[in-house]
């Protein structure tokens, strides 16, 4: 099967300069959304044309035909002819709707091979059908054609089963009536919707599917209602992680992004936002954070903290208030405290740093203990040089690491140092001036 996806509109009313297919739902592009429901089937083809420079970028892989102009749905398959000729079955849909499910797509299927369909719609009832196609059927029930709002009688607006512009088609008979779709219409454009009345007049057979969950059909026009597919999706993928016993203490006040993983009783508090490929693991506790791609372990506290691309291992505790930014590996044990910030390092098990701290660029040796406010020093402002320093050291409050420096295990710094040349193990390091005690002038 082939699934060609509509995608050159230009969605004006998203007013953006962001194609609209691009824009996110919970965390993805529409449009990735839509290939990944799919792609399941088959191959895929997009139709592009307003900014397909960038919708190409982002989606380099897909083959796709451009439609300079939009002059209708049914010109955007026209110009995959070519396409067509090389498939048994296609699958229209459009990239701006992004909720279509594989298992629509699925019992679709069924029915449309059951019946050896030439083509099958898929329909829903609304209460206020305004600006859909309506669906015409005969005394049979089955479907004779589409009569878009603009053509419509007042008898047919009063039809409410609409056209929610999913369709599959025997590629063959659909080549075979392809080119008498015009644009004699009240909106001069090539109505796809018209193949229905060709394939049945030229002694094809059309059928329907009525859609069973409404929210399928949405489709995304304006930032409204890219607002309410993306909370659809939300409150799916928080009901999948409750239903696998993640606890989510309120669902309203929580954002979690459709690849995360999170393990069973692990305690996600409000406020918190967890984005992009990240995994967590079973019995956490998270307050009011915001994780990104990272990946952590059993048993970890993260308390109000940010966290991007970083690995956090069992039973890390972070915050509050702490910073762990891209490269950030935390081994078993390792504890992050109150303002630290931590960058592009690793830090053995055990290791503590609990206070007003910078540490990047930095390897830090098993159980070492980092004083409150020490700092690397890791950019010269040409290079971002490495802070090493060994196992079992305890680091005074207030020590500078002046980088690239080695510092050895069991190693004492005083507090206050400016560490500026390497230390050997089991030694004391002084960098600072004695401090000196004079009478004050009378
Ligand atoms: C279309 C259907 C209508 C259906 C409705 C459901 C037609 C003629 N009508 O109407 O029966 O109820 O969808 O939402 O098909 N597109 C292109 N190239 C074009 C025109 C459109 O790629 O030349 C894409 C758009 O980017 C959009 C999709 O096709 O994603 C639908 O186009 P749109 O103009 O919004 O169709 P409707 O008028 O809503
Ligand atoms: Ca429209």
């Amino acid at each position: 099967m082939l699934s060609i996806i509509l995608a050159a509109g230009k969605g004006t009313r998203m007013k953006s300069n962001l194609p609209k297919v691009l824009h996110k739902v919970n965390g993805k592009p529409m449009l990735q959304k839509v290939i990944e429901t799919t792609s399941k089937f088959g191959d895929i083809l997009l139709v592009l044309g307003y900014k397909k420079g960038q919708i190409i970028e982002n989606f380099p892989t897909y083959p796709y035909v451009v439609q300079e102009e939009q002059l209708g749905t049914g010109h955007a398959i026209k110009i995959t002819k070519e396409y067509l000729k090389n498939t048994d079955t296609v699958l229209v849909t459009y990239g701006d709707g992004p909720l279509l499910s594989s298992e629509t797509i699925k019992s679709m299927q069924d029915k449309f091979f059951k019946n050896n369909l030439d083509c099958l719609l898929l329909t829903c009832y609304l209460d206020e059908p305004k600006g859909y196609g309506r669906i015409l059927k005969d005394s049979m029930n089955k479907v004779i054609d589409i009569v878009e709002e603009k053509e419509a009688t007042e008898e047919i607006k009063k039809i409410n089963e609409i056209n929610v512009g999913v369709y599959l088609f025997k590629a063959k008979s659909l080549l075979n009536i392809i080119d008498k779709i015009d644009n004699n219409n009240l909106k001069g454009e090539y109505y796809l919707t018209d193949a229905i009345k060709l394939l049945n007049s030229n002694g094809y057979i059309c059928d329907s599917l009525t859609l069973k969950d409404k929210n399928e059909m949405l489709g995304v026009n304006s930032k409204i209602d890219l607002a309410k597919v993306s909370n659809i999706l939300l409150q799916k993928k928080l009901t999948s992680l409750m239903e696998n016993g993640v606890t989510i203490i309120d669902p309203t006040s929580t954002y979690i992004e459709d690849d995360v993983i999170i393990g069973s009783d692990t305690i996600i508090y409000p406020n918190t936002i967890i984005t992009g490929k990240t995994t967590i693991g079973s019995n956490c506790l998270v307050f009011s954070s915001r994780i990104e791609d990272s990946e952590i372990a059993d048993n970890v506290k993260i308390d109000n903290s940010v966290i991007e691309s970083s690995t956090l291992k069992n039973e890390v505790t972070i915050g509050p208030f702490a910073h762990l930014r891209k490269g950030t590996i935390l081994n078993e044990k390792v504890h992050i405290g109150n303002f630290v910030e931590v960058k592009n390092s690793t830090l053995h098990k055990g290791v503590k740093s609990g206070h007003l701290t910078y540490l990047g660029d930095a390897i830090i040796g098993e159980n070492t203990n980092i004083g409150a406010g020490t700092i690397t020093c890791n950019y010269d402002g040409v290079h971002k040089n490495k802070t090493q320093i060994g196992a079992n050291s305890f680091i005074g409050s207030n020590s500078i690491f002046v980088a690239p420096i080695n510092v050895g295990a069991n190693v004492l710094t005083a507090a206050g140092s400016v560490i500026t040349k390497d230390i050997e193990d089991d030694k004391l390091a002084f960098g600072r001036a004695r401090q000196v005690i004079i009478n004050k002038k009378k």
